[in-house]
């Protein structure tokens, strides 16, 4: 069994520094395999210039990445979090992975920017990445938010082996609560979104968010959820060689039965 913290945590918007520390303090005495924190975490979410973006973006050998760096070697723990990131003058909406042996984190660069995030961030170009654990027998998939949406993007993660999908998330639609649990029922995984609550405002226009962070079983059920408002860490245990059989009853399974041969000019079609 792998333990596995879904995190619920509002940064409050331009407070960096808080922001890491508060982080830091609600961490401390969680004892997890896995560690998944929301989008944005460090900056807040709602920009709508680069200019003040700017010094809230993560460089990959700054403070938060350091000190996520050393959490995940003390604690032993893969840690999942979604950070702003400067890189080559650009800026991407980024999952940061940081691992207990303390190698440079893989990052995600957020492939499908929702709303205003076309203005201040660049799409990502990482693809989507699984990052396998040998000495925990489990593999992590990663997507963010508003990747959801693309039912393309958990595939991609399932067929490349990911046992769990960690998706860091700033929801503010309702839907999700009914896609989620649908990819991982698709794919046969386990599925935590680690979303924030509370709201923001920029310009005259808010943005609420959503909260009810969950992890969801193979058979999409709820492990384990939180409420819509509040900062919370939710600890579940996951069995991944659950998702390696991907067969549903005698005759089906999700990735045998697929028909590829059918989907490609589909997909082709705009
Ligand atoms: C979102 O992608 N933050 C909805």
């Amino acid at each position: 069994m792998i333990r596995v913290a879904t995190v619920q945590y509002t940064p409050v918007h331009g407070c960096r520094q808080s922001n890491i520390e508060a982080i830091s303090h609600l961490l401390e005495p969680v004892e997890a395999d896995i560690v998944i924190l929301p989008e944005l975490c460090t900056s807040g979410y709602f920009f709508i210039s680069r200019e003040e973006l700017a010094p809230l973006a993560e460089d990959i050998r700054g403070e938060a990445c350091g000190m996520f760096s050393q959490m995940a070697v003390s604690k032993g723990a893969i840690i999942v979090a979604g950070m702003a990131e400067a890189a080559g003058g650009l800026f991407y909406n980024s999952v940061f992975v940081f691992r207990p042996d303390g190698s440079e984190p893989l990052v995600y660069r957020k492939s499908h920017l929702f709303y205003r995030e076309w203005q201040v961030f660049e799409r990502g170009d990482s693809g989507f990445p699984v990052i396998r654990d040998e000495r925990l027998d489990v593999s992590v998939g990663i997507m963010l938010c508003y990747d959801w949406r693309f039912p393309e993007a958990s595939r991609v993660l399932a067929l490349e082996g990911a046992d769990i999908i960690a998706c860091p998330s700033n929801l503010v639609t309702d839907a999700w609560i009914k896609v989620m649990p649908a990819r991982a029922i698709e794919n046969k995984l386990y599925v935590a979104v680690a979303n924030r609550a509370g709201r923001e405002t920029r310009d005259g226009e808010t943005l609420v968010f959503k909260g009810r962070s969950a992890l969801y079983d193979p058979w999409g059920d709820p492990v384990a959820q939180a409420a819509s408002e509040g900062d919370t860490v939710l600890i579940s245990e996951i069995e991944p060689r659950l998702c390696r059989d991907k067969r549903f009853n005698d005759f089906n399974d999700i990735f045998a039965d697929r028909r590829p041969d059918l989907y490609g000019s589909i997909c082709r079609r705009r």
